[in-house]
């Protein structure tokens, strides 16, 4: 890595040329700038994209120079309290921003609880939780797969693991997407959030079950009731939005291409390369934000100054002609993919499983009900969110013959 002592002028990472098609952007900020880019972010506050996979993998891999905690930020009098993105970098006392020690102890706590998890039954919930789904619009012969599907899909099959209150539930998934919505209403969504995950280890304290907050109140670790909320709440969002993105890309995938659409009806293997391709495709969590450099250094050819924030480009690096040259013949049974991040911070293990299991029973379930659905608009007309964070259809709008209802009523 050499320094150029070159400074370029920055890219933004929001307004329309972002939006409209961020694949030609990354491509063309590699190669006006290499594997590490300078953006500027909303209100224009500067980061470095990082594009390169080679480079994201050196980044995540050294969690002392390139830390979590994003209190080192060098720009923060620079950053208004009503700042967008302010729910991604504002110090909270969770797993996202421990560092080291305090977060090997957070992080193993959670892997152990999450491997608990029994994933038969996480998929008999979601068989359940998808019927009862399909059967609420499969009389109409038209449905919205985004707001009617994929939406709803992972936080109602987590809560059984989550041990909530049936009565509860409704009120939590509310307000947890209310949260990652990130709206005027998302910072009281999120107070309510928290008291309730405070109710329930108090509930769980008198009368343990087989769940995630039990397995983490008697943990070795020793967690506190603090912790255990903070982590509780970032399992809960960190659950939901990346998996029912996941859901809808593949989804719209299946229903776009032809190689999927013949083999519709009995593609039970192409739902699972379909999970596989959007991974690598139209990754879920397109960035994250981020890292904070610990110290002056030097990545990609650029120089980097202590405190400097770094955007983690997931989707970017997935793109690099140097893992994905132009003779690249397809993802099938390649799953070195960084979309489930990597190192220290990575999705914890088995995370990414309890997601395939979801994500996988969701397209299933779905295609064997409703196995002659179409797109009710063209293709071209489908609408991407507007957001850098991450890869989502604004709605799926689908028809199919009416069919009856099957779910447990
Ligand atoms: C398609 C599904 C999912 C995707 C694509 C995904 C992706 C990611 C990525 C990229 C990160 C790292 C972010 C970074 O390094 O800045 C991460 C972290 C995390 N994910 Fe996932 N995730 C998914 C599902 C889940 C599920 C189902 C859970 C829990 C039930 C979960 C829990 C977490 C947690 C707790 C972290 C923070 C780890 C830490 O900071 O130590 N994720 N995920």
């Amino acid at each position: 890595m050499t320094d150029t002592h070159y400074t370029p002028e920055p890219i933004r990472m929001y307004g329309p040329q972002f939006q409209e098609d961020p694949e030609q952007l990354y491509r063309d900020m590699r190669k006006l700038h290499g594997p590490v880019v300078p953006v500027l972010m909303e209100g224009d506050i500067p980061a470095w994209l990082v594009v390169g996979y080679r480079e994201l993998r050196y980044v995540l891999s050294n969690p002392q120079l390139f830390g979590r905690d994003s209190r080192r930020w060098n720009a923060w009098d620079r950053i208004p309290p009503d700042w967008p993105l302010m729910a991604f970098v504002g110090y909270q006392p969770s797993i996202l921003f421990t560092e080291g020690a305090e977060h090997q102890r957070r992080a193993g706590a959670l892997s152990d609880a999450l491997a608990s998890v029994d994933q038969f039954e996480l998929r008999s919930q979601c068989e359940k939780v998808a019927d009862s789904l399909i059967d609420a619009f499969t009389g109409h012969g038209r449905a919205d797969l985004i707001a009617q599907y994929s939406q709803p899909m992972p936080l109602l099959s987590m809560v059984t693991m989550f041990g909530l209150p049936e009565a509860e539930t409704p009120r939590i998934v509310a307000d947890v997407t209310m949260v990652l919505n990130v709206g005027p209403e998302s910072a009281e969504a999120y107070g309510r959030v928290q008291n309730a995950m405070q109710r329930l280890i108090a509930a769980k304290r008198e009368r343990p079950g087989p769940d995630l907050p039990s397995r983490l109140l008697a943990h070795p670790a020793g967690l506190s009731d603090e912790e255990i909320v903070q982590d509780l709440v970032v399992l809960l969002s960190g659950g939901q939005e990346p998996t029912a993105n996941w859901i809808g890309n593949t989804l719209r995938l299946m229903l776009t291409d032809e190689r999927f659409a013949v083999t519709l009806s009995g593609g039970r293997r192409s739902a699972s390369q379909a999970l596989n391709e959007v991974m690598w495709e139209d990754s879920p969590a397109q960035n994250s934000l981020g890292r904070w450099a610990a110290h002056d250094t030097q990545l990609g050819g650029q120089r980097i100054r202590a405190g400097d924030a770094l955007i983690i480009g997931l989707a970017a690096a997935n793109a690099d002609p140097q893992v994905r040259p132009d003779s690249y013949g397809g993802s099938a049974g390649n799953h070195a993919h960084m979309s489930f991040g990597h190192g220290e911070h990575g999705c914890p293990h088995p995370a990414p499983e309890l997601a395939e299991v979801i994500a996988y029973t969701a397209v299933e379930v779905l295609l064997d009900r409703l196995p002659d659905m179409g797109l009710s608009v063209p293709a071209d007309q489908l609408v991407w969110r507007p957001s850098f964070r991450l890869r989502a259809l604004t709605t799926l709008p689908v028809e199919f013959t009416p069919g009856y209802l099957r779910g447990p009523g």
